[in-house]
């Protein structure tokens, strides 16, 4: 493939050529606002028969997007346009949100606004309890996360419809609001203790800790240190472009299907221990490297043999290939809390001397595997006293801002079609059935 054309300073093309059986076409090449260029293939198939194919995406944009600009070589994350660590600095969880929402950052009186409509949707309707009766003691908390989430649309059938602005307000909300009462209720449940109705007098963090944390015979103040933290983790995991769980929720919405069914998706995708479930993975690997010895030189060699499916949880990013920003902003987070609570379990010590090993050896440094955001919110998450179990949950809750803003983008967008890819097909050629009397 070829340029056609190259404008003087930005060297971009205006259209790229290929040629393929000896024909010829010309193919737009599409720029965003910082730079980035794509060629668009969508006339490929009916011009030339040919389709592109790109195992797990790895050079395939599925859409233009205003919302999270990031950069993997040079470690750049922005939510519309503002750096993650100015993000993190200055504003909370819920202001973030609503950043990543409605595209711009909120007046005080919108903000109030915004918090005011999200405390008043925190309650779950109480026929919804009765589902948490319904799951096994030691059910998976996503597995209920993403089941009540699902459940959501029977309960709210006045705000299903995708296309109406003011059921897309009302969804959007309620969401946001209910979210963490659904993932405290799962806690509670798996531990045995009465549910904690949510606290609207507290913010959405220190609500969070209430209800997961609080029982009927003692007051309960939740540390100002585990909600900064937490406050500091959500914003980082709020939103992250075009990753598994955020194509997800775009992929189900595309067919109309509405907002909490969209989003149940998107929370079993992000189940999975390569994208989201690795934080719990992370802290799993790091009691089994304990457990047996706190041998990490072992555990760096498995990772290391590719005849040992082994990886390293924690390590490796498809899209950071320098550092992971908010991999710098929670592992400070992180140093400061383990200083103050001044824990010495080996947990702590073996996932400092596994981060040193993995930073200095050869093998991680030339594939450029660093220590990325799962790693230290994890550490974040066992030193605040949460299961593991919850850890991805707690993801979740962080995402949820971002795979809403995707959905809404996508159904703002008038170029936005159903998702629908399509593949080569490597099976067998047209084939008769044989009679079952005559199969091998
Ligand atoms: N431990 C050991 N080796 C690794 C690791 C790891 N964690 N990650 C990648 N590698 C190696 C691969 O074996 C491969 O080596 P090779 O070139 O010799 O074959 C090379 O590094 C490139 O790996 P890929 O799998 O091609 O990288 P990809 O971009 O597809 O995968 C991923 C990225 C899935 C994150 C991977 O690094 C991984 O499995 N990490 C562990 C799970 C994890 O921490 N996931 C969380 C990601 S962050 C998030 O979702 C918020």
């Amino acid at each position: 493939m070829s340029a056609v054309s190259k404008p003087t300073s930005s060297t971009t093309a205006k259209s790229a050529r290929l040629i393929v059986d000896g024909k010829e076409v010309e193919l737009p090449v599409i720029v965003g606002t910082e730079d980035e260029k794509a060629i668009n293939i969508a006339s490929l198939r009916g011009s030339t028969g040919y389709i592109t194919l790109d195992d797990g995406y790895m050079n395939t944009g599925s859409t233009t997007s205003s919302i999270t600009y990031l950069d993997g070589e040079q470690g750049i994350l922005r939510y519309r346009g503002y750096p993650i660590e100015e993000i993190a600095a200055h504003c909370d969880f819920v202001e973030t949100s609503y950043l990543l929402i409605y595209g711009k950052l909120p007046n005080s009186q919108e903000l109030e606004e915004f918090r005011e409509s999200i405390r008043q949707h925190t309650m779950l309707h109480e026929d919804m309890k009765s589902f948490y009766n319904g799951f096994p003691r030691d059910a998976h908390p996503m597995a209920i996360l993403s089941s009540v989430v699902g459940a959501l649309s029977t309960f709210y059938q006045d705000s299903l419809d995708p296309r109406d602005p003011e059921q897309q307000k009302i969804s959007i909300h309620r969401l946001m609001a209910k979210l963490p009462t659904i993932a405290a209720y799962s806690y509670k449940k798996s531990i045995g203790q009465p549910f904690n109705y949510p606290c609207n007098e507290l913010s959405y963090c220190e609500n969070f800790l209430q209800m997961m944390f609080a029982v009927p015979t003692e007051s309960y103040e939740p540390d100002p240190v585990f909600v900064e933290a937490l406050n500091l983790l959500l914003i980082c995991h709020a939103d992250h472009e075009q990753n598994c769980s955020t194509s997800t929720v775009r992929m189900v919405g595309s067919s109309n299907a509405n907002l909490f069914a969209s989003i149940s998706a998107g929370i079993c995708a992000l189940w999975g221990p390569l994208h989201g479930g690795a934080n719990e993975a992370c802290i799993n690997m790091l009691n089994e490297i304990v457990a047996d010895g706190g041998n990490v030189k072992k555990y760096v060699q498995k990772a290391k043999d590719k005849s040992d499916g082994f990886r390293l949880m924690g390590f490796g990013h498809r899209v950071y290939k320098n550092f992971d920003p908010r991999a710098t902003i929670i592992k400070a987070a992180a140093d400061k809390l383990l200083k103050r609570l001044n824990l010495k379990e080996p947990l702590f010590e073996v996932a400092q001397e596994l981060q040193d090993v993995a930073l200095n050896d050869d093998y991680f440094k030339e594939r450029k595997l660093y220590p990325n955001v799962d790693f230290y919110s994890g550490i974040i998450y066992r030193a605040m006293g949460l299961p593991t179990q919850m850890f991805t949950v707690l993801f979740a809750i962080g995402r949820l801002p971002g795979w809403i803003a995707h959905w809404v983008e996508m159904h703002q967008s008038s170029a936005t079609k159903i998702g629908r890819p399509r593949q080569i097909y490597t099976g067998p050629t047209i084939r008769e059935i044989v009679p079952m009397s005559e199969r091998p």
